[in-house]
């Protein structure tokens, strides 16, 4: 062998080498994250500006987001993790861009309870939310779960499988 094919020899191993590392990696994170029943499909900046429009919202006042709310509001709205299991992205663009969200999904609520229109976001900061919500994802071992916890929410009744 030439000491130029050496050198594509070792090379070679080396990047086998690595590619095995990072596939074990990135399996032992998977089983790792298999606690977590949430996760996310959407971009960095996507999530970024999704991040503030909700923070000035307050959508955790009343909607749980990874797991956490507002620990002094006691508003029954369904968690807004796994939205995207629930909802595609024009019906949540379409929502949040409602002047009155409850024509859309009907309340069980008080008024002060119900989801508010945020009409008056642009038409971007509308269109980010509904991609970032879009892509909020459930594994599928926390689907029927989550699905009875959001149809309770939304109806204030127990769950009907046939619904
Ligand atoms: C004042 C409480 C309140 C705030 C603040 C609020 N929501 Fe809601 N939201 C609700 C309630 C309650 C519902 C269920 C429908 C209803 O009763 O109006 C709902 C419904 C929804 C739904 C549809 C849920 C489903 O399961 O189909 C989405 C999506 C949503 N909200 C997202 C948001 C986002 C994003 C924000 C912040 C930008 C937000 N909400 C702020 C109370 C709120």
């Amino acid at each position: 062998m030439r000491k130029g094919e050496k050198i594509i020899v070792v090379a070679m191993l080396a990047s086998v080498g690595l590619l095995a590392w990072m596939k074990e990696k990135k399996s032992s994170i998977d089983d790792d994250n298999l606690d977590v029943p949430f996760y996310s499909t959407a971009t960095k900046e996507v999530t970024d500006r999704a991040a503030k429009t909700m923070h000035d919202i307050g959508c955790r006042k009343c909607h749980s987001l990874w797991g956490v709310r507002d620990l002094s509001q006691a508003v029954p709205a369904p968690a807004l993790d796994g939205m995207g299991m629930f909802r595609d992205e024009e019906w949540l663009y379409t929502y949040f861009s409602a002047e009155n969200p409850q024509e859309i999904l009907p309340s069980r609520l008080k008024p002060e309870y119900r989801m508010p229109s945020l009409a008056s976001l642009s038409e971007e900061e509308r269109r980010n939310l509904a991609n970032y919500m879009a892509n909020l994802k459930l594994h599928d071992w926390f689907f029927q779960e989550a699905k009875e916890a959001r149809y309770e929410k939304l109806t204030g009744k127990d769950y009907q499988p046939d619904d």
